[in-house]
């Protein structure tokens, strides 16, 4: 287990004080740090198909990305060049490992584990991300400088899928050492260097957008066949302009579409699909043989045993009207308010003991619930 330590902030005064607001270099937050994996493993992910991966090179300040899966690493030179692996805590349960110390933020929150590898002087160049990131140094050293965020920071388009900007002044300039952890919020630039081979671990969180967030309702209540009042005007009274909107008109557009997002069980079911989506793909191993609700009732009670929830699954519920939606990658199960318990140890927790779970053996839906995430693969023992 990783240990967080934040220059000696209690969690709450990290929040108070800085997520979201300004970039904080944590020196030794996880103190004699371990890596989870070195970089001939990581390479060995980014060959396979499955998994997202990408190669940066800037010889002689010519910056060029290439995407995996990778059959060999002549690209990952000896200097200037970066192999970054997306999701790894999907692949990896050591590695991911390294979320848990985190998740003292909203779990919806949080995205994936990135890993990457530099040789010295590689890395992605100036940029910014539009979420949160952590980002651990392991193995190595890595200099980084982190600016606040700059409307007026002109992209900088030699390479278009690098998304870099131009140089901008920096709040925090440091070497990371392993164990050295940097938090940069949203929209501030940032750009690390490998002094040596270096290894880096990005903790990012999601954070969607209005258009995202829209699309996906839209493409929601296609799915559902919901929304399908439509707009009526029985008051209509004859008018001198016959090519105007009238703004109550559009008042009342507004209202027909806002009338969709008011309907609490559509909004909240599609919520919880939408936020338990995983955006890569899951290394699911369902069991040979299928639990039947019987046998996972005998499992429940019987006290040895210890359900490892499988890396990259995203487990959130929400309490309405007496009942629990839960939401386990992109699907929605309920369960009577009764299961509470079980459900937080299932959502807060990546693994839970058959002793825990023991308030809701008797219950039907939650023994049911449980045996299709067993026989699926997201929960196993
Ligand atoms: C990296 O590890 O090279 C990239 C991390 C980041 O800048 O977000
Ligand atoms: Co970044």
């Amino acid at each position: 287990m990783y240990q967080l330590t934040i220059n000696g902030l209690t969690e709450q005064q990290f929040l108070t004080q800085y997520w979201q607001k300004q970039p904080l270099l944590i020196k030794q937050g996880f103190v004699e740090f371990a890596d989870p994996l070195d970089a001939n493993e990581l390479a060995g992910l980014a060959m396979e198909e499955s998994i997202e991966s990408r190669i940066i090179t800037n010889q002689n300040n010519d910056w060029q990305a290439h995407h995996g899966p990778f059959e060999n690493f002549e690209l990952l030179t000896e200097q200037n060049s970066t192999l970054l692996v997306q999701a790894v805590d999907h692949w990896h349960p050591a590695a991911a490992q390294l979320l848990e110390p985190f998740r003292f933020i909203p779990n919806w929150r949080i995205d994936d584990l990135m890993i990457s590898f530099s040789t010295p002087g590689g890395g992605v160049g100036p940029h910014l991300d539009q979420y949160d990131v952590f980002i651990i140094q392991g193995e190595g050293k890595r200099h980084w400088r982190v600016g606040m965020p700059d409307a007026s920071l002109k992209q900088f388009a030699q390479n278009k899928s690098l998304l870099q900007v131009e140089q901008f002044p920096a709040v925090i300039d440091c070497i990371l050492e392993p164990g050295d952890i940097l938090y940069i919020p949203p929209g501030c630039p940032h750009e690390g260097y490998a002094v040596e081979n270096a290894l880096n671990y990005s903790i990012g969180f999601r954070a969607p957008n209005q258009r995202d967030l829209l699309s996906n309702f839209a493409d929601h209540i296609i799915d559902k066949e919901a929304g399908n009042k439509r707009y009526q005007d029985p008051a209509i009274t004859l008018r001198e302009s016959k090519g105007e909107i009238q703004s109550t008109e559009a008042d009342n557009v507004k209202q027909l579409m806002q009338a969709i997002l008011e309907d609490d069980i559509l909004f909240k079911s599609w919520l919880g699909t939408t936020l338990s989506q995983p955006k890569h793909e899951m290394d699911l191993m369902p069991p040979e043989d299928l639990f039947s609700s019987e046998q996972v009732s005998e499992l429940i009670a019987d006290d040895e045993i210890i359900f490892e929830r499988l890396g990259g699954t995203r487990a959130l519920y929400q309490v309405f009207e007496n009942e629990i939606l839960l939401s386990i990658n992109g699907e929605n199960y309920t369960l009577p308010e009764s299961d509470l318990s079980a459900v937080k140890l299932l959502t807060d927790h990546t693994t839970v003991t058959a002793e825990q779970l023991n308030s809701s053996k008797n219950s039907l839906l939650f023994v049911q619930t449980f045996t299709t995430l067993l026989n699926e693969g997201i929960w196993f023992c």
